[in-house]
């Protein structure tokens, strides 16, 4: 009997190739830049696809797919890529990989928090360009976490993995989420956003990206930050007004920020790389062998489960696809 196709849009780590070489003929696009409009004439033939976070599967896209194609999971927490609309009403049921990642994207905060706080980023470089100079005790000065606020908006699997950790940075951790977090006991919460702001020495951006979160970063936000606060986030860059986030750490009112996500990755905004005490990463939040053969087992699971086992996986971000199927030969 012939095994069922998936396509799958980037290199992936060698154990999660070979689980899914295991159970489908697998179309892997070979290179190195996304697959962009490739897609389409790529799925052809395809009952799966297995596509990244870089991938645009807009409506347009989605309704032009292949009517073989029958599961999408997305090697990714975030879905914002997908128009889960559509999906669901071609009969799509779609996936992403949550909790495996929450771990290592937590470490990278955490990262992010002391390296801002701390300006490691121009200490290494000063280092590295031969500028060390003699012991001081008034150079390469900065914050100490203990004590300080951090506040956190979001506060899901990542937001509560920050939030453990940052107990043990001796940090009072205060947030603003849709809703009281049920296990986030210990923690000040805050109805909203701009309170939860005016009360972060320390604030990062954990929340997914929404069309109720995008933009929600602005000047007038940033301005309620105590003076002097750092910024982290690991989210996504479209949450945050880049302009009012670079004026304020050019102005000291952010006093270090920590990066590792962006509006339009890869292109920087070049001004990034001229700010003082601030650290970019390039969106590394989940590179650990763990998390991301953690994604992969989880990606490739739901395809299995849809598409071998006639079961429906965990983790499906649009159930009502199930009930939609017939829609999708139209
Ligand atoms: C995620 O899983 O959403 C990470 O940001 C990688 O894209």
């Amino acid at each position: 009997m012939s095994r069922l196709t998936v396509l799958v849009t980037r290199e992936l780590p060698a154990p999660v190739l070979q689980q899914a070489r295991a159970a489908f003929e697998l179309k892997l696009w070979p290179h190195d830049e996304p697959i962009g409009a490739q897609l389409l004439p790529w799925a052809q033939g395809c009952e799966g696809l297995l596509v990244m976070a870089t991938d645009r599967l807009d409506a347009v896209t989605l309704q032009q797919l292949p009517p073989s194609v029958r599961a999408l999971s997305t090697y990714s927490v975030g879905h914002d890529h997908i128009d889960l609309d559509t999906a669901t009403r071609r009969g799509i049921p779609v996936f992403n990989t949550p909790d495996v990642l929450s771990d290592a994207v937590a470490e990278t905060a955490l990262l992010l928090m002391l390296s801002a706080a701390r300006d490691a980023a121009t200490a290494e470089a000063t280092l590295r360009g031969g500028g060390w100079g003699p012991w001081s005790p008034t150079r390469f000065l900065g914050q100490q976490l203990t004590g300080r606020r951090l506040g956190l908006y979001g506060m899901g699997r990542i937001g509560l993995g920050i939030a453990r950790r940052a107990q043990g940075f001796g940090l009072q951790v205060h947030y603003h989420n849709r809703t009281v977090h049920p296990c986030a006991t210990g923690f000040t919460y805050h109805a909203s956003l701009d309170a939860l702001m005016a009360h972060s020495d320390v604030f990062c951006v954990c929340a997914p990206s929404t069309p109720q979160t995008r933009g929600a970063i602005t000047a007038a936000r940033l301005a309620l930050l105590p003076r002097g606060a750092v910024f982290v986030n690991i989210a996504r860059g479209d949450l945050v007004d880049e302009d009012a986030l670079i004026d304020a750490i050019a102005s000291g009112q952010v006093g270090g920020a920590g990066l590792d996500v962006y509006r339009n990755e890869p292109e920087l905004d070049p001004r990034f790389l001229q700010l003082p005490r601030t650290t970019l990463l390039p969106h590394i939040g989940s590179a650990t062998h763990e998390a991301r053969n953690g994604m992969g087992r989880l990606a490739v699971e739901a395809l299995q489960g849809v598409l071998l086992d006639g079961v429906r996986p965990a983790h499906c971000l649009n159930p009502d696809a199930f009930t939609r199927a017939p829609e999708r030969t139209r």
